[in-house]
């Protein structure tokens, strides 16, 4: 590109700069005195090899100036990366220490492209031919070039290599195991290594791999390295602490136990002996689920006032056979109270002043629909919850400046919007829900062990253990209110 002299073009880059902040101005004078030719690149540059550094190198060879967008961790969980093992600024250093790059940005979202194109003046948008034909609409925008690709070498590969495998047995095979060992097939580095069930043809039932299915709880604990029960919640107590106190991490199903002190029990234990026990409530991994939290912590909807969730199931009596059992712990409040109690603990935290339950039971003394209200310093929350009986199930985050609203199935939060006095200010989100959502927690739980985290944050052991203590609270009729 010629240097321009002419004084109109003077006077237009005189103008131009006026509007621009100072360093965008600086970028666009440059490029247009000195003909500078941008280019832009994205990628998640996971333990970055040698076929990221072709690219880069490839890529900054086409023009002058290089932007690399390097994607965010949410983002990559949100369309599907589960595995990816350093976190977002680990991969920005890693790229920026390839010395080809002259500024990295961050990809948060869907459609980011273009506007980064347009916002940043970009000339050329490159990528490895592995994406070949899937990026040519942004032909309207720019050039693009697909690069070749370096054979024989891939960020999932070498998480591949690098893999420690994670044994997990599982043991109760009712619905939610049947779902858990196809979404396990979807995390990298776990491998099911066995199966048990009182009931030898239910185990049977949910592989094909015979070789799997255990005499005994024992034999699976011996053969796993870390355990998930799916058992009914009363068993739930016992095999967490026999498996922990084997030297075996746990992911135990909702609600982790009935009673506070057995809670406290189990992850001092598991403190004490360096072993992972997560609570399987699969709200709480949820990519969705947790921006939603993010949001609201960050102020979006000024103060949290009031928090109400309500979940309901309304299938025949005999598929909720076990649910309405007494003698299985059945019920509502049991069988889906920690799903609501989420929210409510992770916005106004595990100190309520107190908390009343009122339920209606039915002819066995279980609870077939269950209300609550929680107190708190500040907000009152409420939770309502229906086996056989059915009520709208969403959530309402009220705020002083907005509220929060997430439509049924909440717990399976794939949207959310946040709406305003001024509805011009409302705002929608939207996510994928991937398969039946138990990945985001098997990941979780694995990410755990192999990254030596004792615990995490999205259910910490204080919020699980407050949720047991609700629990109990209901078990022993305090402030319970029956009908
Ligand atoms: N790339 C390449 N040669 C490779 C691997 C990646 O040219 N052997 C390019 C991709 O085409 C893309 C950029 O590097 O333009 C970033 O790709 P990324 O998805 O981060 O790397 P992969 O190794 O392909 O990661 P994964 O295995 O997780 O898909």
């Amino acid at each position: 590109m010629p240097i321009i002299t002419t004084r109109r073009a003077r006077v237009t880059i005189r103008c131009k700069t006026q509007q621009l902040s100072q360093d965008s101005a600086r970028r666009d004078l440059t490029k247009l005195l000195l003909g500078v030719k941008k280019v832009i690149t994205y990628g998640t540059y996971d333990l970055l090899h040698e076929g990221h550094i072709n690219l880069l190198r490839r890529a900054k060879a086409l023009g002058d100036y290089l932007i690399v967008g390097v994607t965010n961790d949410s983002f990559d969980r949100e369309r599907g990366k589960l595995n990816v093992r350093n976190n977002v600024l680990e991969r920005v250093e890693a790229v920026k220490a390839t010395g080809f790059v002259d500024q990295v940005i961050i990809e948060d979202y869907m459609g980011q492209k273009i506007d980064d194109i347009l916002k940043y003046d970009v000339d050329i948008f490159a990528i490895g031919s592995d994406w070949e034909g899937k990026f040519d609409y942004l032909k309207e925008y720019c050039e693009v070039v697909y690069l070749p690709r370096t054979e024989g070498v891939s960020s999932t590969m070498l998480r591949a290599e690098s893999e420690i495998i994670v044994n997990i047995g599982v043991v109760g095979c009712g619905r939610i195991a049947r779902r858990f060992i196809p979404e396990s097939a979807k995390v990298d580095a776990v491998r099911i290594s066995a199966i048990y069930d009182t009931v030898r043809s239910a185990a049977e039932s949910i592989t094909d791999d015979k070789s799997l299915v255990c005499d005994s709880f024992e034999e699976l604990v011996e053969r796993s390295d870390a355990v998930y029960i799916a058992t009914p919640h009363l068993a739930h107590y016992h095999q967490a602490k026999y498996a922990l106190e084997h030297n075996r991490h746990v992911l135990c199903e909702t609600p982790l136990v009935l009673r506070g002190k057995e809670a406290e029990e189990l992850y001092a234990i598991a403190q004490q002996r360096g072993l992972v026990l997560m609570e399987a409530n699969k709200t709480a991994y949820c990519p969705a689920f947790n921006h939603l939290m993010t949001l609201i912590k960050s102020g979006l909807i000024g103060d949290v006032v009031g928090i109400d969730a309500s979940e309901s199931k309304l299938w025949g009596e005999d598929k909720l056979k076990r649910e309405l059992d007494p003698n299985e712990a059945g019920g509502s409040l049991y069988e889906m109270g920690s799903y609501p109690m989420l929210p409510i603990i992770k916005l106004f935290g595990v100190d309520y002043r107190n908390i009343n339950i009122y339920s209606r039971m039915n002819q066995n003394g279980v609870d077939v629909y269950t209300r609550g209200i929680m107190r708190y310093d500040n907000g009152i929350a409420s939770f309502q919850l229906g086996l056989g009986v059915k009520t709208e199930g969403n959530l309402v985050i009220s705020g002083t400046q907005g509220y929060a609203y997430v439509q049924s199935p909440w717990w399976k939060t794939d949207y959310f919007e946040l709406r305003y006095e001024d509805q011009n200010l409302n705002k929608k989100y939207f996510y994928h829900w991937e398969g039946h959502g138990l990945r985001y927690e098997i990941q979780e739980f694995v990410s755990c062990i192999i990254n030596h985290r004792s615990h995490s944050s999205r259910l910490s052991p204080k919020e699980s253990i407050a949720m047991a203590y609700i629990m109990e609270q209901f078990s022993d009729r305090q402030n319970v209110f029956e009908i």
